[in-house]
């Protein structure tokens, strides 16, 4: 019989297998807990898992959240949902169906089990802003229509849900609002713009920059922001968010370029074509509240997470694992 861990808890990830889900699926294994990872492996892989697969507290099990759940658990992170425009418009009706249906069944099992339940949301619920940064208590200017819409609306209405829940059931909820963030991991041909910048870097390709590069964004290392999602779900009961997690730090795309090139010591130049009519010129998140109630800010400099990133995208390319097209989506 085994003594159970004082501090263990069972904890369910959803898209575990993903960038973010196996950061986090690692850190809590780190921390001693029990970590089940639920994933349909639509973006996410077990090659991202593969630090943890033999772990004796790690458990994978291959589910659609769209579909109902029964399992034991004290704690849940929502974190399935294609999160990049590519692979969220492949399928708009499965992914406005993964956001909303997934949550009302996350959160059905949160209620059974009365678990606490953190949901992954994200900056994309301000739409295309008119107010720089933005704070927690913007509306958000969102398209309710547009090719965007499926991802953005879906995580507008999880949001939803998750504070009727709290209101109507008293569920203990949590919700952190994801700016863009990066690091080993991203999928290679999500369309991002770092991972874009360093594989074409990598392949000696031009650096395909849309617009002048003037428009600004804000990179959170991935790190950095596992450890604020974390922090979150340890806040007491009435903390619940919403709450924006990134890293306010703001670099024009150009910059972006320029420091790739230098980090990776290629021939490549910067190549300039059309800005598409939905790009916005600023991204940069608020994080004052994040800054008082977790504790917590950003640490990874971009040079410092940029440098981790392109290792694992030279190992990908190494071992032939990245496929041999041109990335022609643009950041979102
Ligand atoms: N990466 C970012 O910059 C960012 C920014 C804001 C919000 N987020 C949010 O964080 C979460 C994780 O994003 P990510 O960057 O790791 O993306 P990702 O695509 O790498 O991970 C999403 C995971 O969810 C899984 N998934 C998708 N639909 C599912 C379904 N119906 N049932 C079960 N699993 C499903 C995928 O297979 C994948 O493993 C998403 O909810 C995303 O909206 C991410």
């Amino acid at each position: 019989m085994h003594t159970a861990h004082a501090l263990r808890k069972r904890v369910m990830v959803t898209g575990g297998a993903g960038f973010l889900g196996s950061h986090l699926c690692e850190r809590l294994l780190q921390q001693g807990h029990d970590v089940l990872c639920v994933d349909n492996f639509y973006t996410g892989s077990k090659d991202n898992l593969l630090s943890v697969l033999d772990h004796p507290h790690f458990e994978l099990l291959r589910h659609d959240v769209t579909f109902p759940l029964y399992v034991e658990v004290d704690e849940i992170y929502n974190f399935a949902c294609p999160a990049s425009p590519v692979h969220y418009q492949f399928d708009p009706v499965q992914t406005t169906k993964t956001s909303v249906h997934g949550a009302i069944n996350l959160l059905g099992l949160a209620k059974r089990v009365k678990a606490t339940i953190l949901q992954a949301s994200t900056s994309e619920v301000y739409g295309d802003p008119q107010v720089h940064p933005q704070p927690e208590g913007y509306w958000g200017h969102v398209n309710p229509i547009g090719f965007r819409s499926c991802y953005d609306e879906g995580k507008r209405c999880a949001e939803t849900l998750f504070f009727d829940y709290r209101r109507q059931h008293g569920l203990r909820i949590k919700v952190a609002r994801i700016f863009n963030t990066y690091g080993p991991r991203m999928h290679p041909e999500d369309g991002r713009v770092v991972s874009n910048f360093i594989v074409q870097a990598l392949r000696g390709r031009p650096i395909t920059v849309y617009g002048t590069g003037a428009q600004t964004r804000s990179f959170c290392f991935v790190d950095d922001l596992i450890e604020a999602c974390v922090r979150l779900m340890a806040t007491p009961d009435d903390v619940v968010g919403p709450i924006n997690l990134g890293n306010p730090v703001e670099f024009t795309i150009r910059d972006l370029g320029e420091t790739i090139i230098r980090l990776t010591g290629t021939k490549s130049r910067m190549e300039f074509r059309p800005l598409p009519s939905d790009d916005p010129m600023r991204r940069q998140p608020d994080i004052g509240l994040a800054r008082q109630v977790l504790a917590w800010e950003p640490l990874v400099s971009l040079e410092e997470g940029l440098l981790s990133t392109i290792c694992y995208f030279e190992g990908l390319l190494q071992a032939g694992l990245l496929r041999d097209d041109e990335c022609a989506s643009v950041e979102s």
